[in-house]
């Protein structure tokens, strides 16, 4: 560390979506079971975060400009961070940060917020100690750290496709980290793209966090282990070999079995709206109606990501707009696809 020097870091990471759902948590941050998601490409957030070194840490943190209810999350997991990494009790941070996407888009901004921010605290460190950590370190170190922010926020670190969660079947997975998926599946997979239908942005009566607890006690939590670890076995399986029509029924599988676990716990709840069923009602008629291959998924809320392959693009486009926007709040839809992953925009670091 170079005494009263001011370090900057800046960071664009992308959100992600989950084919295969992490649903229950164990203390740490530790994953109940082990998850499968891509990287989106243009929904992100940016952060850059400058810290000056100080007696007793401040933290101030601005979203788009004004301050911001994240705060206090962003403090304690700083706080947090700091019991196992001294240095960060030596500085004052200021953390600016933007998403390119709406905030009432009900797209998991926690998880990109805490990518961003993980991939700003890892390039710091290696400016604060003046050492180069490999690209394979790098990245790893910020999954790690993203992950005591926010569990799916590891896997938003990398392109494409991410696994976070240890499964004997997969070489290097672990509880820890997320690790990358290469070139292991059909290349139409890496043509995937997610229309994100926005049907309600109101706030949700329960958030992640409490539905990840409520599994702790779940009737069916054994019973959703052997499943979670036999669809995301059969869904490599799957997509090694381009069976597409399974990929698509083992995605809606998983989607519905989340909100049935949510339907079933104690207390239960429901996310999903009246006009989250009739988008999907739609997307299963009109699939058997075109004989494409595509389908859907859902995370912890109401919207629904239409799933499909590029080279439908444009009837999946014409049908979002002809049978699927009157069931969207006011026509909102996203249109996203995979993406190549963060993306630094400082000169220092990695
Ligand atoms: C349904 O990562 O938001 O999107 O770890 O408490 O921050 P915390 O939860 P979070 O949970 C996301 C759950 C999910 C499925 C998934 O992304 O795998």
């Amino acid at each position: 560390m170079v005494k009263g020097k001011e370090y900057r870091a800046e960071w664009e990471c992308p959100s992600n979506i989950a084919l295969i759902k992490y649903w229950g948590k164990k203390p740490a941050q530790l994953p109940l079971n082990a998850s499968l998601s891509f990287s989106l490409k243009k929904a992100k957030t940016k952060t850059r975060v400058s810290i000056t070194p100080a007696s007793r840490r401040k933290v101030s943190f601005m979203f788009e400009g004004q301050a911001s209810a994240f705060t206090e999350r962003i403090e304690n997991y700083l706080a947090n961070m700091s019991l196992e990494h001294d240095w960060l009790n030596d500085f004052s941070f200021k953390i600016e940060s933007w998403n390119t996407f709406p905030h009432s888009a009900g797209i998991a901004s926690s998880a990109s917020a805490f990518g961003a921010l993980a991939l700003c605290l890892v390039d710091l460190k290696q400016q604060v100690n003046n050492r180069q950590f490999t690209q394979e370190q790098f990245f790893q170190k910020a999954s790690r750290w993203a992950r005591l922010g926010s569990g799916s926020a590891c896997r938003s670190v990398f392109p494409a496709f991410a696994v976070w969660g240890h499964l004997n079947q997969i070489p290097g997975s672990t509880d820890c980290h997320a690790i990358p998926v290469k070139g292991r599946f059909h290349p139409d997979y890496y043509s995937l793209r997610d229309a994100v239908l926005l049907v309600d942005s109101n706030k949700k009566q329960v958030s992640s966090s409490q539905g990840h607890e409520l599994m702790n006690t779940h009737t069916f939590k054994d019973a959703r282990l052997a499943q979670v670890n036999s669809h995301l076995f059969e869904l490599l399986t799957v997509m090694e070999k381009g069976e597409h029509a399974r990929f698509f029924e083992l995605l809606e599988k998983e989607a519905l079995s989340l909100h049935a676990l949510m339907m079933t716990s104690d207390p239960s709840f429901i996310l999903l709206h009246p006009n989250s069923l009739n988008i999907i009602q739609r997307i299963r008629d009109f699939r058997k109606q075109s004989g494409l291959h595509f389908g859907f998924t859902i995370d912890a809320g109401p919207n629904i990501h239409l799933i499909y392959f590029e080279k439908d693009k444009e009837v999946i486009h014409q049908f979002v707009e002809h049978e699927l926007l009157s069931f969207t709040e006011q026509g909102q839809w996203l249109d996203d696809g995979i993406g190549n992953g963060p993306i630094q925009l400082t000169d220092e670091g990695v």
